[in-house]
């Protein structure tokens, strides 16, 4: 029996390229029953990813799903598909997962599949956003959780934690202190649906339905 009262244990499948400590932060707030969230399955494209490493030791059940034994994109897609709706997950749950996922791919699975990315999105969207950051001597920077579209970290931002770029900052200092955020913000976005704060329309439609704005702002300096 669950005992989160108001509302049942939603299903999730990981999908990461890396160290997965994002992976492992939410899982940690699992554990700690802070959100009523079940990890079926953790699916990397890279074979040696850390991430894999922490799903096992929690007894997840893990597959590799790699990229690079795929010729054609639509086919390294549809393994994915298959592997992950075997699991018939709520939500894809994307923690530092480096491929792009395809239109066909995004449309078939029908539900939320969220990202997180180092970056206040709109802005910096794509890759190296901390040296970026750094090179525009921006003062403020961040990571973003979002829904995902075929737009490249496009689609609509549920949370936002901000930091203040320090004078001393490099990449390595800047991204540290990044993550620190990310591992807070990405179970509060998580658990906004899984109460039914917001509810999923489609693609582009989050139905709000607690006065929150959205996207929220967690400030950590
Ligand atoms: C995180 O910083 C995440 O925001 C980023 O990769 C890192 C993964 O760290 N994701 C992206 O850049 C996606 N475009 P983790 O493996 O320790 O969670």
């Amino acid at each position: 029996m669950s005992i989160f009262k108001s509302h049942t244990i939603k299903k999730a499948v990981v999908l990461l390229s890396g160290s997965g400590s994002n992976f492992q932060a939410i899982l940690d707030s699992i554990t700690a029953y802070e959100i009523a969230l079940e990890i079926c399955a953790v699916i990397s494209n890279v074979p040696d990813a850390r991430g894999i490493d922490r799903a096992k030791t929690h007894g997840i059940p893990t597959y590799i799903v790699n990229n690079h034994d795929y010729s054609e994109r639509i086919n390294f897609d549809k393994a994915l598909l298959d592997k992950v709706v075997k699991y018939d997950p709520d939500y894809l749950v994307l923690a530092g997962f480096m491929r792009i996922l395809s239109s066909e791919f995004i449309k078939k699975f029908n539900k939320p599949i969220f990202n997180i990315h180092p970056s206040l999105l709109p802005k910096y969207k794509g890759l190296n956003t901390h040296q970026r950051v750094l090179d525009k001597n921006e003062k403020l920077h961040g990571c973003s959780v979002h829904l995902v579209t075929k737009e490249l970290d496009g689609g609509p931002l549920i949370i936002q934690g901000e930091v203040s770029v320090k004078n001393d900052d490099d990449v390595k200092k800047l991204a540290a202190r990044v993550l620190k955020v990310e591992h807070m913000i990405y179970k509060k976005a998580l658990n906004l649906f899984i109460t039914n704060q917001i509810t999923y329309e489609n693609l582009r439609v989050m139905k709000i339905n607690k006065e929150i704005e959205i996207p929220l702002k967690v400030r950590m300096d």
